[in-house]
């Protein structure tokens, strides 16, 4: 069996959270956030190595930080792309031999439990080729057109919103990545690329506390959500 990385795209400018640091380098109870996210990832032991990939001027600012964590795997930083998608590729690029099982996760995701990357794993190497954790949407959700009028009501029951991390084998990602035109810009998540190849996609339940980190609002919900930790003493 080969090792298991983590890729972590945190190149994001984080516009919808308003102006100021890259989203990732922003702080929830005083520590950036992308230190939360790979903290997570670590501690789940699922995890052997982690990549990330931060604005190219953060790089320096972003290795300093990472020196002076401990972490129970080897984290390395690479400069991200102008897109989320190049941020994936320019991080798959140093992905050592050895790895056969590789996760994206996105920075913005800091408070995903460590036991949702452990069960994302454990699919993979159960055999599917693609997971990704999913959850039941709250809302109803409508497809509109250019006009923002109803084109169509799909069936609640059917929708999942996905989360991060999703995890897939080394060659299924490296192949997605391959095949993805470099001004295809409304690529979302990685296993959007994957479904395109004809590979199927496996859904498990995510968490709610997997959310991504993307307006003002979800910047107090993560507060809340770490002092309730701090106080159940799990941090
Ligand atoms: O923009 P969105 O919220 O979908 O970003 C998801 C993740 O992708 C974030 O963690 C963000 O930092 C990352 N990203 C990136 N490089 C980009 C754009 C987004 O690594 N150019």
């Amino acid at each position: 069996m080969g090792r298991t990385a983590a890729l972590v795209p945190a190149a994001g400018r984080g516009e919808r959270l308003g102006p100021g640091t890259p989203k990732a380098l922003r702080q929830l109870a005083g520590v950036p956030m992308f230190v939360h996210a790979v903290n997570a990832l670590t501690e789940s032991r699922a995890v052997d190595l982690v990549i990330v990939a931060v604005p190219p001027a953060s790089v320096d600012e972003v290795s300093a930080l990472l020196v002076q964590q401990q972490f129970s795997a080897d984290v390395s930083v690479v400069a991200g792309g102008d897109t989320r998608p190049e941020s994936v590729a320019r991080a798959l690029i140093g992905l050592p031999a050895d790895v056969d099982v590789v996760l994206v996760h996105d920075a913005a995701r800091p408070l995903v439990p460590p036991e949702l990357v452990s069960a994302v794993v454990a699919a993979v190497r159960q055999g599917h080729l693609a997971v990704v954790p999913g959850v039941a949407m709250v809302d109803t959700v409508k497809e509109v057109d250019a006009q923002s009028d109803v084109t169509s009501t799909p069936s609640r029951a059917t929708l999942r919103a996905i989360q991060t991390p999703q995890g897939f084998t080394r060659e299924v990602l490296q192949a997605a990545h391959a095949a993805l035109d470099a001004d295809e810009t409304e690529i979302t998540d990685d296993a959007g690329m994957v479904e395109r190849m004809g590979v199927v996609v496996h859904v498990i339940p995510g968490h709610e506390e997997a959310f991504k980190v993307t307006r003002p609002i979800d910047l107090i919900l993560a507060e809340a959500i770490l002092a309730k930790r701090r106080a159940a003493g799990a941090v």
